[in-house]
């Protein structure tokens, strides 16, 4: 192997070990919170033209779960060594507990509810961006 690959290898684990926390944090986006988003605000939607019946009742299963998610990682956010300094647990929580009632509406198949719940979700998501990722626009 060349030097200079071995040095940028090196450079590459030990700047993913300085970010280690923030790597925790997107794996936890990536692969629960948004997917669980992305679920329960279908949920609230309106159904496209011509959705079968199977096909609503999969989008609020869909949505129940996704919000459950939400809630869990919501938990998993405030924990030591992931939780950070300042509002951070707050907007954590904001989301558990928004996502709670989302639940709920979802179980009730209640489309009103979960558009105005799915609302102020958006604002936990966007409040913690916001604070800590000004690099995620679109969030
Ligand atoms: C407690 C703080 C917090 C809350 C609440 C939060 N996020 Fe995040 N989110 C972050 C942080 C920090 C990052 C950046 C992680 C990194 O790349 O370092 C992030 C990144 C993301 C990303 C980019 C992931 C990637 O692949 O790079 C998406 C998408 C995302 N969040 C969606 C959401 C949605 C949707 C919600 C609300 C339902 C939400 N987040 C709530 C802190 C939060």
């Amino acid at each position: 192997m060349k030097p200079g690959l071995l040095l940028s290898l090196l450079f590459v684990v030990s700047a993913s070990a300085a970010t280690a926390e923030d790597l925790t944090t997107k794996m936890i986006m990536a692969l629960d919170v948004n997917p669980g988003a992305v679920a329960f605000w279908a949920g609230g939607n309106d159904p496209a033209e011509g959705e079968s019946a199977f096909a609503t009742e999969a989008r609020w299963v869909a949505a129940v779960k996704g919000a459950q998610a939400m809630q869990a990682k919501g938990r998993l956010l405030q924990s030591a060594g992931i939780a950070r300094d300042g509002p951070w647990s707050t907007f954590a929580e904001m989301m558990v507990q928004i996502s709670a009632e989302g639940e709920a509406a979802a179980r009730a198949r209640n489309a009103e509810k979960a558009f105005e719940v799915g609302g102020r979700l958006y604002d936990s998501c966007n409040g913690c961006h916001k604070t800590y990722v000004p690099r995620v626009p679109s969030n």
